[in-house]
């Protein structure tokens, strides 16, 4: 028999409660502020999102039971794989041993699903019977408008401009399953005419579309406001990945030495790590890493400052590292990694000296998704060839120490509906963007006048 590569749950093993990091963390997150310093209220929420999840945003309880409905519509794809990488080891010549978790198979294409069917869930419960929401890749907003299909609820999407060019058969699934979706900036909304005439040509950004995202809701009736990151309660949701990769890992016999996930928003990195950093944090040997791009360096460059979700700063200012909501990234290929600040509790680990950060230049991102391609088989989303790039690094340093080491990734989503960055990168149409501190320092005037979060 040849050696195992992966191990399926059965259904019967899928977790039943999300893990709630909040409960475990050293010192307190920071709470989310309005500009003039003072907390946000649940009430200050209510008009964006229902009051079941607000209360799931603020918990502190450690597990939390995923409703019985949201089980249901889990099982669609869940559990999900978790394999080993054998022939990119082989490719490589590495000792080190690389695991992941493939939330490909959603019918999605990725881990959004994850959180888009509670987040439907608990608005159906509440009365809601529309959502809108922004989308950078489009993974997103084919989650949203998937779950909304599931239970009955209209569905609005801000697609940013330069992915809904790039990517026009995310806006097919979109549709295909009953959903709205619409270029942004769009003149529909009023945010988005003020950019427009501005900038005609603006490639667009994650924070102008969340900008367009709130406004229609807070303008419409029944509608709340759905977001697929950044958030705690859209963390909470994604840990269901890393409870399950730690039984997954046990029944090959391993414990990673390493836990990598890519980070646009934070979420599935929050996903696949937060369970592991709660042992970290009681004791275990674990190093745990974020993968972000160059272009989009936030924990790797960025300060710890308070900063709005979005250009229009209609969120709560958040405490994160951020490059300024005022930020248009590059347009790099990964659109669900094109964002200016980052999860508060994801920001928080890595303040704590929890979590590690790491940027990648696209070219390489691209080198090793179709290393993996060739290798393993599945064509990784760009956002995903960020975690894969990252572990190829380790699996190299492995090989060039000469010793074992026990990777564990996130293969957040597939590629297949992102083949016009493979195709640029094939024909030597792709460069790098790195961001320098002279064009930080630039993003960062907009944020000069905003409270400073406490010291640690
Ligand atoms: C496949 C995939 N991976 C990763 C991300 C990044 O988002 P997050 O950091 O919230 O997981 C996205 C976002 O669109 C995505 O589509």
């Amino acid at each position: 028999m040849a050696e195992r590569i992966k191990v399926t749950l059965d259904e019967q093993d899928i977790p039943r409660q999300w893990y709630n990091i909040a409960a475990d963390l050293p010192k307190p997150l920071p709470p989310p502020i309005k500009p003039d310093g003072s907390p946000v209220t649940p009430e200050d929420l209510a008009p964006v999102f229902p009051m079941n999840i607000i209360e799931q945003e603020v918990s502190t309880q450690r597990w939390i039971d995923i409703p019985e409905p949201v089980l249901e519509k889990l099982l669609i794809w869940r559990p999900t794989p978790l394999y080993r990488a054998r022939a990119l080891e082989r490719a490589l010549n590495t000792p080190a041993r690389i695991y992941y978790k493939n939330e490909g198979v959603s019918p999605a294409g990725s881990h959004k699903p994850n959180t888009a069917v509670p987040q439907v869930y608990y608005n159906k419960v509440f009365g809601i019977r529309r959502l809108t929401t922004e989308t950078g890749a489009g993974q997103w907003g084919s989650a949203l408008a998937f779950a909304c299909r599931l239970f009955g609820l209209a569905c609005r999407v801000y697609m940013v401009r330069i992915s809904f060019d790039q990517k026009p058969f995310r806006k097919m699934m979109m549709q295909t399953w009953g959903a709205e979706c619409l270029p942004s900036p769009n003149p529909s909304t009023k945010t988005g005419r003020a950019i427009l005439e501005k900038d005609p040509d603006t490639p667009g950004s994650l924070g102008i579309a969340i900008s367009e995202a709130i406004e229609d809701c807070v303008t419409s009736p029944d509608t709340r406001y759905s977001l697929g990151s950044v958030l705690n309660h859209v963390c909470l949701h994604q840990t269901i990945i890393g409870l399950e990769a730690k039984r997954q890992m046990e029944k090959f016999g391993e414990y990673p030495d390493v836990v990598i996930g890519c980070a646009g928003g934070g979420s599935n990195f929050a996903g696949i790590s937060f369970p592991f950093v709660c042992d970290r944090i009681h004791g275990r040997d674990v190093r745990v890493v974020a993968a972000e791009p160059a272009a989009c360096p936030r924990m790797t460059m960025a300060p710890y400052v308070y900063d709005s979700g979005d250009v229009a700063m209609m969120t709560p200012l958040l405490p994160m590292y951020s490059l300024g909501h005022t930020f248009v990234p590059p347009p790099i290929h990964a659109g669900g990694l094109r964002y200016h600040g980052m999860a508060p509790l994801v920001c928080h680990l890595r303040r704590l000296g929890l979590i590690e950060a790491v940027a990648l230049p696209q070219l390489e991102c691209y080198e090793g998704a179709v290393l993996w391609a060739r290798t393993e088989g599945f064509i990784p989303a760009p956002e995903t060839s960020h975690a894969i790039a990252a572990a190829i690094r380790e699996a190299n340093r492995a090989a060039e120490e000469g010793r074992e080491k026990v990777i564990l990734l996130n293969w957040s989503g597939h590629g297949l509906m992102d083949l016009t960055g493979y195709d640029a990168f094939l024909n030597g149409r792709l460069q790098n963007y790195l961001m320098t501190e002279d064009e930080m320092r630039r993003s960062l005037a907009a944020i000069e006048g905003l409270p400073k979060p406490p010291p640690l």
